[in-house]
């Protein structure tokens, strides 16, 4: 294949692949009027009769520098009413998570799951190849309320904000006795954040001075991740702000985030406040 170049400069042809696939489904469903994806500067209009009442925000590849290595990739998508008559424009798409309708992600993994959620809890679906159909395995999925695994690139420690050491310097080196968190990152966000809902803890893509806004952005990955987060009964947060309450300004922005079980995300918020 070619190399192509994406709007964040990334060369992942399977980025370009995944984009192409996911737009022209949902072109072809007759249910979306415009699009916001990672791999486009500006907004997808559908054409004018192919659906009216529906935009969506999409990750079509999430981890996709781990395609050579085999490690865990996911789809991202979030699902909003429209809020104004004709031609959709870019204000369209500047909603805050709070009006999302619908969020979900694909893992493909040792096996390929959906996770989905309406507004009404998240449910987990997975990929029957036999029947080629999602099967229901587990509804209503709640997240535990403390984990015992912490997960972000803890290579940019030097670039931290203190209160992000301290804390992490706290689940290495418990004071209380209590038994140190374990570490994992795989680099692929729909991963980290699955088995963060699968098994409880936090998972962190903090802002450091290199990106002071973190890497995450706020519409197709953040904002996604949060309402499934919140429907399992964990939270999400950039550290002063819930996730989903952040106005967009522009359509790839990035927010610090965190998200996880809640007693872990408020463990980790009273050391914000500590250095605050
Ligand atoms: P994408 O593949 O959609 O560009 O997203 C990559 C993201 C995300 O999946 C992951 O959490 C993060 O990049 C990892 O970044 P670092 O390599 O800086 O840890
Ligand atoms: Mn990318
Ligand atoms: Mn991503
Ligand atoms: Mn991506």
């Amino acid at each position: 294949m070619a190399g192509a170049v994406n709007v964040t400069g990334t060369t992942e042809e399977a980025d370009v692949l995944s984009n192409d696939l996911v737009i022209n489904m949902l072109q072809a469903s007759y249910s979306t009027c415009c699009m916001v994806s990672e791999e486009n500067k500006e907004i997808i209009v559908t054409p004018k009769d192919n659906g009216e009442v529906r935009w969506s925000a999409l990750d079509p590849l999430d981890g996709s520098s781990n395609i050579d290595c085999l490690a865990s990739i996911g789809t991202i998508f979030a699902i909003y009413k429209r809020v104004s008559d004709g031609e959709p424009t870019e204000e369209d798409a500047l909603q805050p998570g709070n009006s999302m309708v619908c969020a979900g992600y694909a893992l493909y993994g040792s096996a390929t799951l959906v996770a989905l959620s309406t507004g009404a809890g998240l449910n987990f679906f997975m990929l029957d190849p036999a029947i080629g159909e999602f099967i229901l395995i587990e509804r209503n999925v709640k997240i535990k309320p403390r984990g015992k695994i912490y997960s972000l690139n803890e290579g940019y420690a030097k670039f931290f904000h203190p209160s992000i050491n301290e804390y992490l310097r706290h689940k290495k080196n418990p004071e209380d006795g209590s038994a140190p968190y374990g570490a994992r990152y795989v680099g692929s966000m729909v991963s980290d954040v699955h088995r963060t809902i699968a098994y409880g803890g936090i998972f962190m893509y903090p802002a450091n001075e290199k990106s002071p806004k973190g890497k995450l952005r706020l519409l197709y990955e953040c904002n996604p991740i949060a309402f499934l987060i919140e429907q399992a009964g964990g939270l999400a947060t950039t550290g002063t702000q819930r996730i989903l309450d952040v106005q967009p300004e522009t359509l790839h922005q990035r927010v610090p985030f965190v998200v996880g079980s809640p007693d872990d995300v408020n463990e980790y918020l009273s050391f914000v406040q500590k250095f605050s």
